[in-house]
C-alpha cells in the first residue's frame, strides 16, 4: 500500500465523556459494528470503576486491560478506524488531555437527563484549543430527559460550540419512537435491542405525508414536523469544511446501550471525519505526506511485571513510514534506537507489525528512553510541539519514610513523572517534592507503585495551594522583584521553568495586578530539554 492510500483510509480518533455519559458503551458499540469485537461486555471492564479507589489489586488489573484496550483499530466501509480509548475516571483526566493530542477528531457522549456536565466543559476547553472537529452523540434517549433544544443551546452556550443537529429524535423516554435522519430523509424506527445489530428504517421523502401520521401517531407526527421546521429555521446547513475546522459539531441523538442511532453515527463519521493531520513542531509543520517518517509520545505504559522495568510507550506516527528495526532518532536524547518488537492492537489483542502509517498508534517497548512528549524522527532535529500540561488541582508534599531508600524514592517518582502519572514541582530550600495530581486517587496509585515497584516508602502531607501557574515575562526585573517577594510560593517544574503556587485565586489576582508584565499562565506545553 503506499503511503498516500494508507493516509487516506485512516480515522484516528478519541470518544469522549463525563464518566457515565456511555462511553465505554458506544466503543464497544462500534467496536461491534466494525466486528473487531463479537460479543457485548468486552471493553467495559477497562473501566476503573468508582468504587475501585483504594482496591489497588483492581487498579492494577485495569492498568493490564487498559494496555490492551488502548488503542482500538478497526476495518469499517473501507476505512481503517483507529480509537483511543482515554480513561474514564476523572482523576485521570491528563492522561486524556495528551491522548487528545494523538488523535483528528472526536466524538463527544452526552448524557440527555444530564447534559453538558464538569468534565465535559474541561475536554471540549481541549478540543477547541486546538481545533479539534468535534461530533456530538446525545445519549440514553430511551430515558426522559432534557428538551432536546434546550440541549443543543445548552451545548452552544457552555461548550463555546456551534451546533447542527443531523438526526432528531421522536420523543424520548417511554414515547421515544426513533430518530429521524435529516439529510437521508428517512426514520429509524425504535426498538430496544442489547446484543442485536437490527434496524428498522422508514423511508420519508415526504414529511408531509399522512404515512408519516400512521406510522408516529398524529401528534408525535405534527409535533417532528414541527420541529424540523424549526431546526431549518435556526440552523445553518451543515457545512463539512466547518466542522474540520472545529467551528461547528454535528449532533446525534441515539441510546448506545440499545445500538440505537451509532450505525447513523458511524457511517456519518467515515463520510466526514478527517483523515490524519499534519503536526507542529518547532521548526514548522510536519504533514502526513511527508515522505520522511516522524512521531511523538503520548503515554507512557509501566508494563505489569515490576521484575523487569520496561514500559510501553505510544507513538503516535505523523509523517511518513515506520518500520521495524529501522534506526530512528530520539531528538531529545540525539540518539539513535531501533525497535524490534513495534506492536500494534486490534481490540484486545496485540501484535508486532513491520510497518505503520501516519495516524496509526504503536507501542514500543523502552527501558526508560522515553517521556511524554518526545520526537522520533529519520535524523532531523525538530521536535512536535502541543502537548498540554494543566495545572493540577491537588498538591501534596512527598515525603521519604525511610532514609535509605532515598535512591530509589528518586528513580521511582521520576520515572513516574516520565509517564505523566502527575506534575511534580521542586520548591527550595531543600529540593522539596510537590505532587500536584487531578484527583486523589493519582496520589494513591503513586504510593502503591513507589512502593511496589520500587520498594520506597512515601507519605504525602496536603498542601493548600489552588493553582499552579507558569510565569514568563520579557521583564527581568519585574521577575526578579516577584521571584524574591515570593520564594516561599516559587517551584520550578521538571524542566526548570519557573511556578507559582497560589494559595487562593484572590491571591493569583493580586500577583497579576501587581507584575502586570509578568504573564500568568495556566496551562504550559512539555518543554523537553535536548540533552
Ligand atoms: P462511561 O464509559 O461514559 O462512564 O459510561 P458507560 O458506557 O459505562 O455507561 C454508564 C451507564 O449508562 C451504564 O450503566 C450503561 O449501561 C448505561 N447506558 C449507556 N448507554 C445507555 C443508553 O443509551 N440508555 C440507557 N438507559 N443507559 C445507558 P451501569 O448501570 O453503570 O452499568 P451496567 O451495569 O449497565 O453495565
Amino acid at each position: 500500500m503506499s503511503n498516500q492510500e494508507a493516509i487516506e483510509k485512516r480515522r484516528t480518533f478519541g470518544i469522549i465523556s463525563h464518566p457515565d455519559a456511555g462511553k465505554t458503551t458506544l466503543t464497544e458499540k462500534l467496536l461491534l459494528f466494525g466486528g473487531a469485537i463479537q460479543s457485548a461486555g468486552a471493553v467495559k471492564n477497562n473501566k476503573i470503576k468508582k468504587t475501585a479507589t483504594s482496591d489497588f489489586m483492581e487498579i492494577e488489573k485495569q492498568r493490564g486491560i487498559s494496555v490492551a484496550t488502548s488503542v482500538m483499530a478497526f476495518q469499517y466501509s473501507g476505512k481503517q478506524i483507529n480509537i483511543l480509548d482515554t480513561p474514564g475516571h476523572k482523576d485521570f483526566a491528563e492522561d486524556t488531555f495528551r491522548t487528545l493530542t494523538a488523535v483528528d477528531s472526536v466524538i463527544l457522549v452526552i448524557d440527555c437527563a444530564n447534559g453538558v456536565e464538569e468534565q465535559t466543559e474541561k475536554l471540549m476547553e481541549v478540543c477547541r484549543m486546538r481545533k479539534t472537529p468535534v461530533i456530538i452523540f446525545i445519549n440514553k434517549m430511551d430515558r426522559e430527559g432534557k428538551d432536546p433544544f434546550e440541549l443543543l443551546d445548552e451545548l452552544e452556550s457552555s461548550l463555546n460550540i456551534n451546533v447542527r443537529p443531523l438526526t432528531w429524535p421522536i420523543g424520548m423516554g417511554d414515547r421515544f419512537q426513533g430518530v429521524y435522519n435529516i439529510y437521508d430523509k428517512n426514520i429509524n424506527v425504535f426498538s430496544a435491542n442489547k446484543t442485536k445489530i437490527e434496524k428498522d428504517i422508514v423511508s420519508i421523502s415526504d414529511l408531509n405525508s399522512p404515512e408519516l401520521d400512521t406510522l408516529l401517531g398524529e401528534k408525535p407526527a405534527a409535533e417532528l414536523r414541527d420541529e424540523l421546521e424549526t431546526i431549518e429555521g435556526v440552523y445553518n446547513p451543515f457545512d463539512r469544511e466547518d466542522y474540520l475546522a472545529g467551528d461547528v459539531a454535528p449532533v446525534f441523538f441515539g441510546s448506545a446501550v440499545n445500538n440505537f442511532g451509532v450505525q447513523e453515527l458511524l457511517d456519518t463519521f467515515v463520510r466526514i471525519s478527517p483523515s490524519p493531520r499534519g503536526r507542529d513542531t518547532d521548526a514548522g509543520r510536519m504533514e502526513p505526506d511527508d515522505k520522511k517518517f516522524s512521531g511523538f509520545v503520548f503515554k507512557i505504559h509501566a508494563n505489569l511485571d515490576p521484575k523487569h522495568r520496561d514500559r510501553i510507550a505510544f507513538l503516535r506516527i505523523v509523517s511518513g513510514k515506520f518500520e521495524r528495526n529501522t534506526f530512528y532518532k530520539h531528538v531529545r536524547l540525539n540518539k539513535k534506537f531501533k525497535f524490534p518488537n513495534p506492536t500494534s492492537f486490534m481490540a484486545q489483542d496485540k501484535s508486532v507489525i513491520d510497518e505503520a502509517f501516519p495516524g496509526d498508534v504503536i507501542g514500543l517497548y523502552d527501558t526508560g528512553n522515553f517521556k511524554i512528549g518526545d520526537t522520533l524522527n529519520e535524523g532531523e532535529n525538530f521536535m512536535f510541539k502541543g502537548i498540554p500540561s494543566f495545572s493540577p488541582e491537588l498538591f501534596q508534599e512527598l515525603e521519604n519514610l525511610d532514609p535509605l531508600k532515598s535512591k530509589q524514592l528518586e528513580k521511582g517518582i521520576n520515572q513516574l513523572m516520565d509517564e505523566g502519572v502527575a506534575q511534580m514541582f521542586i520548591q527550595q530550600p531543600g529540593n522539596r517534592k510537590i505532587i500536584g495530581t487531578v484527583g486523589q486517587l493519582q496520589f494513591e496509585v503513586i504510593a502503591y507503585r513507589l512502593d511496589h515497584e520500587y520498594g520506597a516508602k512515601c507519605r504525602f502531607v496536603p498542601k493548600g495551594y489552588h493553582k499552579a501557574c507558569w510565569i514568563t515575562t520579557d521583564n527581568d526585573a519585574q521577575l526578579a522583584d516577584f521571584l524574591r517577594a515570593k520564594a516561599n510560593y516559587i517551584a520550578k517544574d521538571k524542566d526548570g521553568n519557573h511556578v507559582f503556587l497560589a494559595e487562593t485565586s484572590f491571591l493569583l489576582q493580586m500577583a497579576e495586578k501587581d507584575y502586570p508584565d509578568i504573564t500568568f499562565h495556566k496551562t504550559s506545553e512539555f518543554k523537553l530539554e535536548r540533552v
